[in-house]
């Protein structure tokens, strides 16, 4: 008998239950009314009388184990039940969420606007789709002249008065139709151009413009107003310098060139090894553009200028092809400011 309880608590320790089923079964084994348990305490009446409390504490041992590990059992299994029905595991690391980064071209859009607004320049828009005389008639651009082929225009519907914009320039008309001077705004936004692809030229680019109508503007606040501009958005030492040149809204016309960051004058691809950047165009406002907006010329005089700010963008963080903006990939754009 006494090899009987030590077989069966073998038994016991080692038993595993996978199921609620091979549990009962176990019970039922070792604990039912025929169950091996009962049936040792029915084998008590042949034990001498002398050995039956000894014998009896060893079986009620028995039964206690065997009672103790059904419950341990049960709640192992309970628990696992739990968990799979949740299907958290609490221990495990937490997702990681990628932060995004802004794209280059936003960066430097807002630090432009930020050096602008910081001498009272405010910020307005203009649409995409425009007709022929925001982007190029009320801008003193005569009908069948040349310098309407200076910018590829992209036509919509075969309707050519309907284009995409060529410029941000159809702003300054937008602009100029609803308010009287002092006007004193930025426009950032998109242009098209239907130009061959290249590491320098794009078809889509961004443009920010600016606009200052007032009495007494000269062409000395022009150089001005642009040279805080270069210096606060290029560092102190940069250098700037203006060339003549044609625009037909602008009287006189110029465009302005920084020295060349990449190579630091030295000349460059980007630069046509010349060490110099043209970074934008820019003027004093045409009396024709002004009266084409109901503005008096006899009393208002006006600057203008505008930039590409893929170009400075290039500049600025010496990126040598202009596809790279709009390829999307994340190696690239990840360098930049963190959105967060
Ligand atoms: N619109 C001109 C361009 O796209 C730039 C410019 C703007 C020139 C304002 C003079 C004044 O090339």
């Amino acid at each position: 008998m006494k090899e009987k309880v030590q077989a069966y608590i073998k038994e016991i320790d080692g038993f595993i239950a996978t199921t609620p089923e091979d549990l009962d079964e176990f019970r039922i084994k070792f604990l039912s009314k025929k169950g091996l348990i009962p049936a040792l305490f029915a084998e008590m009446r042949n034990v001498a009388p002398e050995n039956r409390k000894e014998f009896g504490a060893i079986l009620n041992n028995l039964k206690n184990r065997a009672q103790q590990k059904i419950n341990d059992l049960k709640e192992t299994l309970e628990s696992s039940k739990d968990s799979r029905k949740d299907d958290v595991d609490l221990s495990l690391p937490a997702n990681f969420m990628e932060p995004g980064s802004r794209h280059p071209l936003s960066v430097v859009r807002n630090e432009i606007i930020d050096i602008f607004s910081r001498i009272g320049f405010s910020v307005s828009e203009g649409p995409e789709i425009e007709d022929d005389w925001h982007n190029f008639s009320a801008l003193n651009f005569p009908e069948e002249h040349p310098a309407r082929d200076m910018q590829d225009t992209f036509f919509i519907e075969k309707n050519p008065d309907i284009a995409l914009r060529t410029h941000t320039s159809s702003v300054q008309v937008r602009v100029m139709e609803k308010e009287q001077p002092p006007i004193r705004s930025i426009f950032p936004g998109r242009v098209f151009r239907n130009e061959a692809i290249s590491a320098r030229a794009h078809c889509i680019f961004h443009q920010v413009e600016g606009l200052y109508i007032d009495e007494n503007v000269s062409f000395a606040d022009l150089k001005q107003t642009l040279y805080y501009f270069a210096t606060e958005l290029f560092g102190k030492g940069t250098k700037t310098r203006f060339r003549p040149s044609y625009f037909p809204f602008t009287e006189p016309s110029a465009e302005m060139d920084i020295s060349c960051f990449i190579c630091g004058g030295k000349g460059c691809k980007i630069c046509k090894y010349t060490g110099w950047v043209e970074i934008l165009g820019c003027g004093m406002v045409d009396p024709n553009v002004l009266e084409n907006n109901n503005i008096d010329s006899n009393k208002y005089t006006g600057f203008a200028f505008g930039m590409g700010i893929e170009r400075i963008t290039m500049l600025k963080y010496q990126i040598n092809d202009i596809r790279l903006f709009f390829e999307n990939d994340l190696r690239f754009l990840k360098q930049f400011e963190s959105a967060v």
